[in-house]
């Protein structure tokens, strides 16, 4: 059974807060603070069990308990983190995937889109950098819509913003949601655009109407990572695939790498998890 998003935001003293502070863009003090932070509170939550661990395990301050919590958790997993102080507090795998993708980001960071955004983690934190005029996530789910948008509001980034669409839509008009956008960031989520998903049915079924699209909405850089072969992918995208043998003899790196190089310079940068993670750069 699908589990309810917004059924796994926990509220507590007072959100939306008053008094919400700025995280900074990523640094080695901060990086070796969060590992900290991260192994205290395992060895905690070992210990006292969750929920007396998240009251102990403040970043700025371990054993005061945080003015404001909100806990994002729930499906996907990877994409769980915290909101304590204003500042967001990824969980460890979220926290290696947004290391792994910002390295990739051209410098300075000039604008983003997050297409398949979720609960809106690389939106805000892309927006906290400094040279980042505009940060703009777009999913077709309305509860991951609201829950970004609440997280947004809480963290007080005004230069994020984040619409109910799909990818054909900014497509259509990219400049009525701030585009097109210098960096593009499209990770587990290819394999929905090509064979559609509970959320939205709508499938495009060749690569070559995503990646024009894609095309399209960026100037500069897209990073990829997604499932990009048929046995890679769930069951359903599986079994759809047997239904519909053209386009799954078409799902396949090499196919997508073919069809990418028409539009882009197209690296393989190693792995997201088990994903292959993929830099597109934009071609003329
Ligand atoms: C596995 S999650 C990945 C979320 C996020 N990009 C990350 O890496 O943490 C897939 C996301 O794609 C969104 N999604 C599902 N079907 C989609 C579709 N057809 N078009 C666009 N997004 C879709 C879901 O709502 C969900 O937020």
């Amino acid at each position: 059974m699908e589990k309810d998003p917004l059924e796994e935001i926990v509220k507590a003293d007072g959100w939306p807060a008053p008094n919400v502070r700025h995280v900074g863009a990523p640094s080695r003090a901060g990086d070796a603070k969060l590992w900290l932070a991260h192994a205290l509170e395992f060895l905690i939550r070992r210990v006292r069990g969750w929920k007396s661990s998240f009251k102990a395990s403040g970043i700025r301050g371990l054993g005061r308990r945080p003015r404001t919590t909100l806990k994002v958790a729930g499906y996907p997993g990877n994409h769980a983190f915290q909101v304590r102080n204003g500042a967001l507090v990824p969980g460890p795998g979220l926290y290696h995937r947004w290391r792994t993708i910002s390295a990739l980001f051209p410098r300075p960071l000039e604008s983003l889109l997050d297409i398949g955004c979720c609960k809106g983690y690389f939106v805000v934190e892309a927006a906290a950098h400094p040279s980042c005029r505009h940060a703009v996530g777009i999913d077709v789910s309305p509860a991951f819509v609201g829950i970004a948008r609440a997280v947004q509001s809480l963290v007080g980034r005004t230069n994020a913003e984040f619409h109910l669409a799909r990818l054909h839509d900014v497509a259509q008009d990219p400049a009525l949601y701030r585009g097109p956008f210098q960096t593009v960031l499209l990770i587990n989520a290819y394999h929905y655009l090509y064979w559609g998903s509970f959320l939205d049915e709508h499938a495009a079924l060749e690569h070559e109407a995503i990646l024009s699209s894609l095309a399209r909405v960026s100037t500069g850089r897209l990073i990829l990572s997604s499932p990009l072969d048929v046995t890679a992918c769930g069951r359903a995208i599986r079994a759809k695939a047997a239904r519909q043998a053209e386009a799954g003899c078409q799902y396949t790196r090499q196919r997508f790498v073919e069809i990418a190089r028409t539009f882009f310079d197209v690296e393989l940068r190693g792995q997201l998890g088990r994903r292959p993670l993929y830099v597109l750069d934009r071609r003329g």
